[in-house]
This record gives structure tokens, sequence and C-alpha cells, in this order.
């Protein structure tokens, strides 16, 4: 692996470490329940949760908004962060369902971790992976989804491949991401939030 993508990789990281153990610090994204609800999601289901569950969301969008979760599904989350749709997820697919979280940053995990047993959400479970190396067999995963990871990835077609890999026939990648136009302004950036430096 080049230095360039282990620099880049160690910047993302220290960035995360930073929302999910100091989440109040300013950040040049937007970011905690306000931002949730703004996304779209339901601002009941996001008050609902304790703050210390939403507190450190940082996601771009909304993927559970794509396509309903149904009960029974099996989900992998990719760059689950702090866990807020793992755990969103958890609930929709109900006890014969099952959620796996994945993400590189050990402080996101431990917290989705802890999170999850704030929210006292059972059938959920995260780990400390990169994306391109999932915790699921070939073909046995229903949904994978996905909030703003995919533009940090150094290896995008390879990430892509490993969900390819664990989707069974039919099943769905609903993810919500930003490109990054090779005319938008330094005011337009400001202005939306920049996810990485
Ligand atoms: C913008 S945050 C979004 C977190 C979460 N999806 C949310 O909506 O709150 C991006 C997350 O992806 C993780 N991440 C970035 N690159 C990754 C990679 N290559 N593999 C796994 N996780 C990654 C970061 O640690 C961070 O928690």
């Amino acid at each position: 692996m080049s230095e360039d993508v282990n620099e880049i990789k160690e910047r993302i990281r220290l960035r995360f470490v930073k929302v999910a153990t100091d989440p109040t610090a300013p950040q040049r994204h937007p970011h905690g329940p306000a931002s949730a609800k703004k996304l779209g999601y339901d601002p009941a289901e996001i008050d609902a949760l304790p703050t210390v569950v939403t507190e450190s969301f940082a996601g771009v969008g909304n993927p559970l908004g794509l396509h309903a979760l149904r009960p029974g599904e099996t989900v992998v989350d990719i760059g689950c962060g702090a866990g807020v749709d793992s755990i969103l997820a958890a609930r929709k697919v109900g006890p014969s369902g099952r959620v796996i979280g994945v993400d590189m940053t050990a402080e996101m995990v431990k917290k989705a971790t802890d999170n999850a047993v704030a929210a006292a959400v059972p059938n959920v479970e995260f780990h400390q992976r990169e994306a391109d190396r999932l915790p699921a067999g070939d073909g046995t995963v229903d949904v994978v989804i996905s909030n703003g990871v995919f533009n940090l990835c150094t290896d995008k077609p390879k990430v892509l491949a490993e969900v390819y890999r664990v989707l069974r026939p039919g099943g769905r990648l609903q993810m919500a991401d930003i490109l990054l136009n090779e005319t938008v302004t330094d005011e337009q950036v400001e202005k939306k939030g920049a996810w990485s430096d």
C-alpha cells in the first residue's frame, strides 16, 4: 500500500475519532440529531433515541429512506460510525433479522456497541473492519446500507466488489454519499460541509 493511501486513511480515522469522542466540538460537516432530521429521518424516530446515540451521527443522507427494510432481513452497514442507521435498521428488521455494522475507526465501533446497549437493541453487532473486508459470507446479506462512506474509501471498486460478494441475488445496496465535482468552489464546500480534509 502506498504511503499516500496510508496517510489518507490516517487523516480520515483521526477526523472520526474526534466525532466519536468529542461530538460537541466544532466540525467542518453537519452532524448530530439536528443534521439527521434535516436529511429526512423521521424526527420522532431520532428523538426516541438517547442523545448519546445520535450525537455522533455524521451521515450525508438517509439510506433507510430509499426502500423499506423487512422483518427478518440481514443488513450490513458499511462505515456504521456510532451506529444510528444500524440501530434504526435493527429495529425495522426485528428479532428475526440481524444487522452487522462495520467501521475502521475503533472509537466509533466502541461507541456503536455501547449505543446498541443504550438503545436496548440486541440484534446488532459491530466489527472494526475496513469496508473491503466485510464479515459476512458470500450471498448471505439481504441489504447493504452505507451513509457517507464510499467517498472516503481509497479503493471504491474493491468495496463495491465486496458488496456484490456478500449480497444475495436480488439483494439491495441502499447508499447515500457525496460526489465532488471539479467545479465546486471553496465557498460551496464551506456552505455544504466537508467530511474530509
Ligand atoms: C461520514 S462518517 C458516517 C458514519 C455513519 N455512517 C453515520 O451516518 O453517522 C464515515 C464513517 O466511515 C468510516 N470509514 C471511513 N473509511 C472507511 C473504510 N475504508 N472502511 C470502513 N470504515 C470507514 C469512518 O470511520 C466514519 O465512521
